[in-house]
């Protein structure tokens, strides 16, 4: 079981540098150890959580009939690209397994959305959580990895410019429990283990456990439930960025625990990606990469734009199969995360990431 936390709150203004410093040790510490952080004083009151937590429950258990009229296209479109929900259990991607999401951008290019009715009253409300989430925890979240990589914070927190992605979202998603036929398809894995291509992902910590993330020492863990906080991931965006200083997060989704097998797992996801046209190439101005020789591009041959690994990763690019605990009979499971995958001879990227547990 993980349980790294990190406390960003603090009014504490004369000894703010000094808790800065501690924090920041505490957040290299768990990103390079344990591979995550559940983050408290986000200033998030538990009344403001609960509201979230119902719009989210009321939105994944909407009548299939209700909500044909929020569900994107099911083929080719950009699914991050609207503000959307998107019934998944029919889909090629998830084939048995019962998954639906709903997305909320951040800079949604259709001016005129139709929500759900029972959210309409309520987006003020979603939108200042969104922001919230966005402008204040990972601003600290971006401060602190400024502070490990003896940065400026604003350089940082300059390559997610408000209005310049395209994709940066939250995200209501449900996993439906699933027959004991379709778990052993499944490998009893709702999501194959898998890293985040952008920034950090920031989840409300669900009460139905689930998330195991691939600890350092090779072996997967379940990442403890601690009520009203969150939990954050490190993305490859990051990896990329820091030339693997910081290994983005490898996580995957599992059948719950007997006494929640027959739950339905609601969460709420916070995913901060850098603006579409970002470089993702190296901080060459962190002198602690110099000095830790991580100063080297993980590919050299390729920069991807945040757009272009969008795209790539759709595609299967940094998909390979990390669920080595659970082997995989290619006449019995099925494997629809990387079906379809056009990159699979692209792997310099990941093989960085997985070196660490070679
Ligand atoms: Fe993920």
């Amino acid at each position: 079981m993980l349980r790294p936390v990190l406390v960003v709150e603090t009014t504490r203004r004369k000894k703010r540098r000094d808790l800065r410093k501690k924090l920041a040790r505490q957040f290299y510490e768990a990103f390079t150890q344990e591979g995550f952080v559940t983050v408290s004083g986000h200033v998030i009151s538990k009344e403001t959580w609960d509201q979230q937590m119902d719009f989210c429950n009321a939105t994944m258990t909407m009548d299939p009939k209700a909500n044909v009229p929020f569900e994107s296209r099911r083929r080719g479109t950009n699914r991050a690209s609207t503000w959307v929900s998107r019934r998944l259990e029919d889909s090629v991607f998830t084939k048995n397994l019962k998954i639906d999401f709903y997305n909320m951008l951040y800079q949604d290019s259709k001016a005129d959305r139709k929500h759900p009715p029972h959210l309409v009253p309520y987006l003020d409300e979603i939108r200042k959580v969104m922001l919230h989430v966005r402008d204040d925890t990972q601003k600290k979240l971006f401060i602190l990895l400024a502070m490990c990589l003896e940065m400026p914070a604003d350089e940082l927190i300059a390559t997610h410019a408000p209005g310049q992605s395209s994709s940066e979202c939250c995200r209501y998603m449900s996993y439906a429990p699933l027959t004991p036929e379709a778990t052993a398809k499944a490998r009893g894995l709702f999501m194959p283990a898998h890293a985040d291509w952008g920034a950090f992902s920031i989840l409300f910590s669900p009460p139905v456990s689930a998330l195991q993330i691939l600890h350092k020492s090779g072996v997967f863990k379940w990442v403890e439930y601690k009520p009203y906080t969150l939990i954050v991931n490190f993305g490859q965006a990051l990896e990329l960025l820091t030339g693997g200083l910081f290994l983005a997060t490898i996580h995957r989704v599992v059948t719950p625990p007997k006494d929640q097998v027959d739950y339905l797992r609601v969460g709420i996801y916070c995913f901060s990606r850098p603006d579409d046209d970002f470089a993702l190439a190296l901080f060459h101005d962190s002198p602690i990469l110099k000095r830790l020789g991580k100063d080297k591009p993980l590919d050299p041959n390729v920069t991807y734009s945040t757009a272009e690994i969008l795209e790539a990763k759709k595609h299967g690019y940094l998909k390979s199969d990390l669920d080595f605990d659970k082997p995989k009979d290619n006449n019995f499971h099925d494997d629809p995360f990387r079906q379809g995958d056009r990159f699979a001879a692209t792997q310099k990227v990941l093989a960085s990431i997985t070196k660490a547990f070679a």
